[in-house]
């Protein structure tokens, strides 16, 4: 294991947050804990770019295997945390459709993942219905060999991996400005049943003087549960605004598309994109300092112009995916504590 002495700049080692076990959901996720995933998503981008960083990243977690349980559709967060595994070395087996697992035969889900528990260090799980994660990590706790569950995507409830990218992008996107603290945010889609913006409204409680504004179809509007945790955070928001009317007051414009997969009547597909998209016609509004995002897929909400755009964050958002989901990994097996020892200079320097 590489370590050692490091300049000034790089010795700021952020304050040791509490360690992580199962990540769920976003709730119990604090400032410390933020800033310090942060650090070490920066530090590892800064590791994988040289061949000797990259080779001591492969070496940290050799000895680790990772079971990839997503049963629901995915590229992203499927291709992410994959790579993020193989950077720190982990192995991997996956099941990318239940059909092929032994849960056509009747068995219960709380048994088939106690079965993948057995052979892996880490489940990392995506399922179509809400709370399942939730389910698996209380299924761990009362078992003698309990592995972390990392929840990759449950239902229409929470996806907390990109909120922690997205926090992580914000914050690099500040980076000269104060970072997060004091921004304007706006959220912009299907804000009722997309699980990233439900879970960036619960990680952003943790910064000081943000204020939200929700731009969404009044059937998709922000549900009442994350509003009900906002207003316990006393994290400010306004519903229902018009883009048109607040595009030039944001500081970053989250869009989302419409998640029509949920749909039982079509709904989603009749909304005009007029109102809650981005183009050529509007964005022209948006301050020149502002960052546009999205968690990807997306649908017509953004036009492919708009990448071209310096202010167009979401593909960069996708690549620190990668690197936020390695900085996890670390930090649940407590590997974090050599990326952040490690002599950054020496081992790039050549
Ligand atoms: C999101 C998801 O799966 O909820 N995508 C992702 O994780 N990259 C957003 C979405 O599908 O709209």
């Amino acid at each position: 294991m590489m370590r050692g002495g490091q300049s000034g700049e790089q010795r700021r080692i952020p304050m040791a947050a509490a360690p992580l076990f199962h990540l769920v959901d976003p709730n119990g996720i604090d400032r410390a804990l933020l800033d310090d995933l942060c650090a070490l998503t920066t530090r590892v981008r800064t590791l994988a770019k040289h061949p000797d960083g990259a080779r001591f990243l492969l070496g940290l977690l050799p000895d680790r295997r990772a079971m990839l349980y997503f049963v629901q559709p995915s590229t992203r967060t499927f291709l992410s945390f994959s790579n993020a595994c193989h950077i720190l070395g982990i192995r991997t087996s996956e099941i990318r459709d239940a059909s092929t697992s032994s849960e056509v035969k009747g068995e219960s889900f709380e048994d088939s993942i106690r079965t993948f528990s057995s052979y892996v260090d880490v489940i990392v799980m995506r399922t179509p219905e809400a709370g399942q994660a939730a389910r698996a990590a209380a299924l761990m706790n009362r078992i003698p060999r309990p592995v972390p569950i990392i929840n990759a995507g449950s239902g229409r409830d929470h996806h907390p991996t990109p909120a922690l990218l997205d926090i992580y992008t914000l914050e690099r996107s500040f980076e000269d400005r104060g970072g997060i603290d004091g921004k304007v945010i706006g959220m912009m889609g299907d804000l009722r049943r997309g699980r990233t913006v439900r879970s960036l409204c619960h990680l952003l409680q943790n910064y000081r003087g943000v204020r939200l504004v929700f731009i969404a179809p009044p059937q998709y509007a922000m549900g009442d549960d994350v509003k009900a945790h906002l207003r316990n955070s006393g994290i400010p928001w306004v519903d229902d605004a018009r883009l048109a009317d607040v595009i030039g007051d944001l500081d970053a414009l989250y869009v989302t598309r419409m998640q029509t997969e949920w749909d039982t009547d079509g709904d989603a597909t009749r909304i005009d994109y007029a109102d809650y998209g981005v183009g050529p016609a509007n964005v022209g509004h948006l301050k020149p300092d502002a960052v546009i995002m999205h968690p990807l897929p997306r649908g017509p909400e953004i036009h492919p112009s708009i990448d071209d755009d310096p202010r167009a964050m979401y593909w960069r958002q996708e690549r620190n995916g990668m690197w936020m989901r390695v900085a996890i990994l670390l930090k649940i097996f407590q590997a974090d504590r050599f990326v952040h020892e490690v002599d950054l200079d020496a081992l790039t320097r050549n």
